[in-house]
């Protein structure tokens, strides 16, 4: 197994820089303790490249992407664009773009729950015990990347939604064998009563799943699911669903969580990974160094889960646990007492390395804390 991986770096837009320099340092607090070695390629993504080159991604880009071990991107997406939606050339497009041109067919999206951020979540702290899901989104198919039209006048718009087989094969294949893993439960969250590519993703994946005899495959319609995910997340293990029932569901999942900012995801393909936060850009509060940077070093230790780097995925993990009980948060988390973006990763960093006295001494890094208030 090689140490030296190559990783390209597309911080993008609003928040996504701030978020991708901690990420970063802790990806050198690994390669320092266990002696790998990582090579970054910065490059632009989203409104960004707009600025700078006149479209979200060129090919240049792409290019080093391609010839990555993985992709570490920050978020994507402008106010300004926001506000005018007839705009043609649209940050989000580079992210689809690479979603697309390198087959990341499959999102996958871990929600866990953390008892010191119950109080956080407007679910009810005793639905939150157990929540351990992992969301299986398709991400290169379906109405995302279906034709899209409108009139000349814009009074009319259509988007379409197709899924072959195929594609509903690809994901349903990672979600079952990643499920033989865990409680071994999937269920597949679609609108079967409605849409025709719903029932053909009942019919694809029922005939897969008996090739999976261990698994229990159950069935939901994406609206009872919403309810259910705030009702009683816990019974849920993997979900498995179509691209836009994916982007929703993983949104409201995260509520569970207690912040959006929690979250990572890993896009799994037939070519390099890519590893981003779930959150977007969320540009209102960017250049404040504020914004939550768990989502992306939580995307990091997938990064070295799929490297195989498994004792630094678990460092991490045990870091981020580590500073979330210990109130080392950001201030989505603490509106007053958070710390900024830049110290979480610096202490979590320094945890990682064996800076920090593991049994943690608050009051020396009390000092750190937010002065804003
Ligand atoms: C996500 C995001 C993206 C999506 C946006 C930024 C294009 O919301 O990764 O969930 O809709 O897929
Ligand atoms: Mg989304």
């Amino acid at each position: 197994m090689s140490l030296t991986k190559k990783i390209a770096v597309l911080p993008g837009d609003g928040v996504g820089p701030e978020v991708i320099n901690p990420a970063i340092r802790v990806l050198d607090a690994v390669a320092q303790k266990y002696g790998y070695h990582f090579e970054f390629k910065f490059g632009s993504i989203g409104a960004d490249a707009i600025e700078k080159f006149g479209t979200p991604l060129t090919d240049a880009t792409l290019a080093d992407c391609i010839n990555s071990d993985a992709v570490l991107l920050g978020a994507v997406g402008h106010p300004k664009y926001d506000k005018d939606p007839t705009l043609p050339v649209r940050p989000e497009m580079g992210l689809l773009k690479i979603r697309k041109e390198l087959g990341l067919f499959a999102s996958i999206r871990p929600v866990i729950t953390y008892s010191s951020l119950y109080h956080l979540s407007p679910v009810k702290s005793n639905l939150l015990e157990h929540v351990d899901i992992v969301i299986f989104r398709e991400l290169t198919g379906g109405i995302y990347f279906g034709e899209k039209k409108h009139d000349a006048e814009f009074e009319s718009a259509s988007d379409q939604s197709i899924y072959t087989a195929k594609e509903i094969t690809a994901i349903a294949r990672v979600a079952f064998e990643y499920a033989a893993k865990r409680k071994r439960k999937i269920t597949l969250v679609d609108k079967a009563n409605i849409l025709e590519t719903s029932r053909l993703w009942r019919k694809v994946v029922t005939a897969l799943a008996a090739s999976y005899p261990s698994a229990e495959l159950n069935f939901m319609y994406a609206d009872n699911a919403a309810m259910q995910l705030i009702v009683n997340p816990a019974q849920f293990d993997v979900i498995l669903t179509d691209n836009l029932f994916g982007d929703i569901l993983s949104d409201e999942a995260s509520v569970l969580s207690g912040s959006l900012g929690l979250l990572p995801s890993a896009s799994i393909g037939t070519g390099p990974a890519l590893f981003e936060p779930i959150h977007g850009a969320y540009s209102q509060t960017a250049g404040r160094d504020t914004a939550n940077p768990i989502g992306t070093i939580l995307a990091v230790a997938m990064m070295m889960e799929y490297f195989e780097f498994i004792e630094a995925a678990a460092d991490i993990r045990e870091a981020v646990q580590w500073a979330i009980q210990n109130s080392f948060v950001s201030k989505d988390l603490d509106p007053v007492n958070f710390y900024f973006t830049s110290t979480i990763g610096e202490l979590i960093c320094d945890y990682i390395t064996g800076k920090t006295d593991h049994a943690v001494n608050k009051g020396n890094i009390q000092i750190r804390k937010s002065t804003i208030i």
